[in-house]
C-alpha cells in the first residue's frame, strides 16, 4: 500500500517526545513537512527528525502540494479551526485530544469533514492498544457479569509556569486535558453514553481553569466515578466492575511496551505494542482505503457533549443532563 503524505502543525513537546517518533516508525506514514509559527523553530524540528520540509506558518503547510493528512498537537482551543481549514483543502486530520474546545465546535468539524469527504479522528491512542481490546472482549464475553461501575483517575503535578493547560483562552483545564481520559474510557467500556453527570471542581483563582475535578457519570446500566487533577501526585487507574467480577488496568493510557491487565484473579500479559504507531497506521490505512476510522467525528461529538455537561455541572453545582 502506498504511504500517506503527512504534515505536523506546531513544534509541540508531546509530539517531540512521543508522536513524531511513532510516526517515523509507522510503515504507512511518510512524514513530509512540519510547521511552526516560527520558521526557525520548524527548521530546527525538521533537521532533528529528518523531515524534508519546514514551514513558517500552519497555513503554508496546508498549501504544500500533495499533502494528504495532518497531525494536530496544538493547544486544545485551536484543534477545531485547523481541522476545518484542512478539510476545506481536502486534507484529513488526526488531532490530539480533546477533539475541540466544546461539542458545538466538534459538530462544526464533523459537518465540515462530511461536506469535504475527509476523515477526522480524535487522537486517543490508548483505544488502539491490545490491552483494552482484550479487556473489552473479556467483558463482552461475560467474564465479570454486567458492568455496573467504572472507576478511573488521571492526576499529575503540573509545574506552575506558562503552560497551554493553564489558559482558558486555549481551552485548558484539567478536565479537557486529562479528565477526557477517564470519561472516554467509561464510554468505551459501557459502550454507551451517560445520560446525566455531576461534577465538582477546584478552580484556580489566578488563571481561572479547573485544577481538580471529581465526577459521577450516570449511564443507563451503571455509573462511572472519574477524577482528574493538575495538583495531585501522578496516578493513573482503571477498574471495571461487573456483577460477578472485575478487570483492572494498571496503566490504562500510557502503558509499558508489555502491558498487563488483571481479569478477576488472573493476570494477563499482552504482547509488546506501541499504541502511537498503531494509531498512525490505523489512520493512514483508513485514508488510503477510504474505510471510516474506528472512532470518527460522531464519537468525538458525543465525547465533547459529556465534557460540556460536566463543565455545566461545575458551574451550576447541580447534576446536568448530557
Ligand atoms: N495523547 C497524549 O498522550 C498527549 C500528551 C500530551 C499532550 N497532548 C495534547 O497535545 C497537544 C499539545 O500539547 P503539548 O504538551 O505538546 O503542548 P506544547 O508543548 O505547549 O505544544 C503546543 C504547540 O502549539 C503551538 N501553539 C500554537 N499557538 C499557541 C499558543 N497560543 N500558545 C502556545 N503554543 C501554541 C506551538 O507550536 P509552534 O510554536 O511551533 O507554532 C506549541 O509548540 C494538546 O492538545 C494536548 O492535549 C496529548
Amino acid at each position: 500500500m502506498k504511504r500517506v503524505r503527512w504534515g505536523v502543525l506546531g513544534c509541540s513537546g508531546f509530539a517531540r517526545r512521543r508522536a513524531i517518533p511513532a510516526m517515523l516508525q509507522a510503515p504507512l506514514v511518510d512524514l513530509v513537512a512540519v510547521a511552526s509559527r516560527s520558521l526557525e523553530k520548524a527548521e530546527e524540528y525538521a533537521t532533528h527528525f529528518g523531515i524534508p520540509k519546514a514551514c513558517g506558518s500552519y497555513q503554508a503547510l496546508l498549501e504544500e502540494p500533495g499533502l494528504e493528512a495532518i497531525y494536530i498537537p496544538l493547544p486544545n482551543g485551536l484543534h477545531g479551526e485547523w481541522m476545518i481549514r484542512a478539510a476545506e483543502r481536502g486534507i484529513h486530520s488526526l488531532t490530539e485530544k480533546p477533539f475541540t474546545a466544546d461539542a458545538h465546535e466538534a459538530r462544526r468539524v464533523a459537518d465540515a469533514a462530511a461536506r469535504c469527504r475527509v476523515q477526522v479522528m480524535e487522537g486517543f491512542m490508548w483505544r488502539l492498544h491490545g490491552q483494552h481490546r482484550r479487556a473489552r472482549e473479556a467483558a463482552r464475553a461475560g467474564t465479570i457479569g454486567t458492568i455496573r461501575l467504572v472507576r478511573s483517575s488521571f492526576t499529575f503535578q503540573l509545574e506552575r509556569k506558562q503552560n497551554i493547560r493553564l489558559s482558558t483562552a486555549l481551552a485548558g483545564g484539567s478536565l479537557r486535558d486529562i479528565g477526557c481520559y477517564p470519561v472516554s474510557t467509561a464510554r468505551f467500556y459501557f459502550e454507551d453514553e451517560p445520560v446525566r453527570v455531576y461534577a465538582a471542581a477546584n478552580i484556580d483563582a489566578e488563571v481561572g481553569v479547573d485544577m481538580r475535578v471529581s465526577g459521577i457519570l450516570e449511564f443507563p446500566q451503571g455509573r462511572a466515578l472519574v477524577d482528574c487533577g493538575f495538583d495531585l501526585p501522578r496516578r493513573t487507574h482503571l477498574e471495571i466492575v461487573g456483577e460477578s467480577g472485575s478487570i483492572t488496568v494498571p496503566k490504562p493510557w500510557l502503558p509499558d511496551p508489555e502491558a498487563e491487565i488483571r481479569i478477576n484473579d488472573s493476570i494477563e500479559r499482552l504482547p509488546e505494542q506501541n499504541q502511537g504507531v498503531e494509531e498512525f497506521e490505523h489512520f493512514s490505512r483508513c485514508v488510503r482505503t477510504g474505510t471510516p476510522c474506528e472512532y470518527g467525528p460522531d464519537d468525538a461529538v458525543r465525547q465533547m457533549k459529556v465534557l460540556d455537561a460536566m463543565l455545566r455541572s461545575i458551574r451550576s453545582g447541580r447534576p446536568e443532563d448530557v
